[in-house]
């Protein structure tokens, strides 16, 4: 039998067992809640370092800097920028007017708030500022390298799940809307990646694909055929190149590289007006997929017409496999028998064009359903404060039978 405790008849004695506990529990808390700020802080100081490199504006940077010193840009942070940002340990394309902007603010930020500058910022900022000077071509630069990080889905955000590297133009407004990043795509591919059995083993064919990130998403969850197209010239030059960049372009197409690795993806001009049956007489996709793609109403008769034809040749697969349709009932199945989809992110800027776009698809038996809120993504890019992902819906496309 348990021998009671000898003094536990005293109140005194239990007064005193119970303030160990106590002690014991608030030691534990306390350790908790330091194990939770470190955990805080190195997130942060990660976001810090993936809006960097995905060249997120000045403003945005300096947000998160000033996020992770407690609200301002302490030397603890400062050297950080340092070391994992600018520094050459950082890795990635180091973008010397870019590092510059970013420099020069934070100096100017941390001196006007009377915080310490570290040597070594200044130092970096010199040596930024004379390599810029000496190479005249970094003014002439009119693209920037992007780094896009997803934050894994299932590590809590801790993890970098996918890197894409994309070559973008700096300025979205000045032509080049191809060679531009847009939000939609961002939205489009944080659903790539949070439902990727939809996406496995699924001939995947996107419209309007400019620089290219969807594809690399899609190539990332085991797409059995990734093909990106666009209908403008230069940025099926800068989507290609983008794909060289992430190992995933194939040259030329029939090559001996493209029949051994036929997970790669193919960039192809295609122009929606232009598009007749026979362009698309390869293409079976089981999946279309489009960015950003519903803002010209010239456009959009044309649109419709494209994506009648994909998702009807995809169809016609699928009525001759009509029999094996019973084992495909699950939406996340990755048999090649179902009825293809389209997914199409967008952003409602003109609500006439959208209807015009919502009357055109009907008019021609297709329907649109807004999965926005019924199968959203996750949030794989909380770092990027400039991306609202409010803005973007998502349409599923399909044709009515
Ligand atoms: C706003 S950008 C979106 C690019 C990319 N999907 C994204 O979200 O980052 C629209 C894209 O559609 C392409 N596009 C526009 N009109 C087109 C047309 N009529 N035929 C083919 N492509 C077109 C543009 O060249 C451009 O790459």
């Amino acid at each position: 039998m348990k021998k009671p405790f000898p003094f536990s008849h005293l109140p005194h004695a239990r007064r005193r067992r119970r303030s160990i506990s106590s002690e014991k529990r608030k030691k534990s808390m306390a350790a908790t809640a330091a194990g939770d700020a470190v955990a805080e802080q190195e997130q942060l100081l990660l976001h810090l370092k993936l809006a960097f490199l995905a060249r997120e504006a000045p403003a945005c940077v300096l947000a998160l800097a000033r996020k992770a010193g407690g609200g301002s840009i302490t030397p603890h942070v400062q050297n950080f920028i340092l070391e994992s940002c600018t520094g050459n340990n950082a890795g990635g394309d180091q973008n010397c007017t870019y590092a510059t902007t970013i420099l020069k603010r934070i100096i100017a930020e941390a001196e006007l708030s009377s915080d310490i500058v570290i040597d070594g910022l200044y130092e970096e900022f010199g040596q930024f500022m004379s390599s810029k000077s000496n190479n005249s071509s970094f003014n002439r630069a009119h693209k920037i390298h992007k780094e896009i990080s997803f934050l894994s889905p299932t590590n809590d955000n801790k993890l970098v799940s996918l890197i894409a590297r994309l070559s973008c133009s700096i300025n979205m407004l000045e032509g080049d809307t191809g060679c531009s990043l847009w939000p939609s795509s961002l939205f489009l591919s944080e659903f790539i990646l949070s439902y990727p059995k939809i996406f496995s083993k699924k001939c995947c064919f996107e419209l309007g694909s400019g620089v290219g990130l969807v594809g690399v998403c899609l190539n990332y969850v085991g797409a059995s055929k990734v093909i990106l197209t666009d209908g403008d010239a230069s940025a099926i030059v800068n989507m290609k190149a983008n794909m060289e960049m992430n190992n995933l372009c194939v040259k030329q197409e029939g090559s001996q590289l493209l029949k051994e690795n036929k997970n790669k993806v193919q960039c192809k001009y295609l122009s929606w007006e232009e598009a007749s049956e026979s362009d698309l007489w390869d293409c079976r996709p089981d999946l279309v997929l489009g960015a950003d793609i519903i803002y010209d109403p010239v456009c959009v008769p044309h649109l419709i017409r494209v994506l009648y034809m994909l998702l009807r040749r995809g169809n016609n697969r699928g009525i001759n496999n009509v029999a094996n349709k019973e084992e495909t009932s699950n939406e996340f199945s990755s048999s090649a028998t179902e009825v293809p989809v389209a997914y199409i992110a967008t952003v409602i800027r003109n609500v006439e064009t959208f209807n015009c776009f919502d009357k055109a698809a009907a008019d021609a038996k297709l329907s649109v359903v807004n999965i926005t809120n019924s199968e959203a993504p996750s949030s794989l890019l909380p770092y990027m404060l400039s991306y609202d992902r409010s803005s973007v819906q998502l349409l599923k496309i399909t044709l009515l039978s």
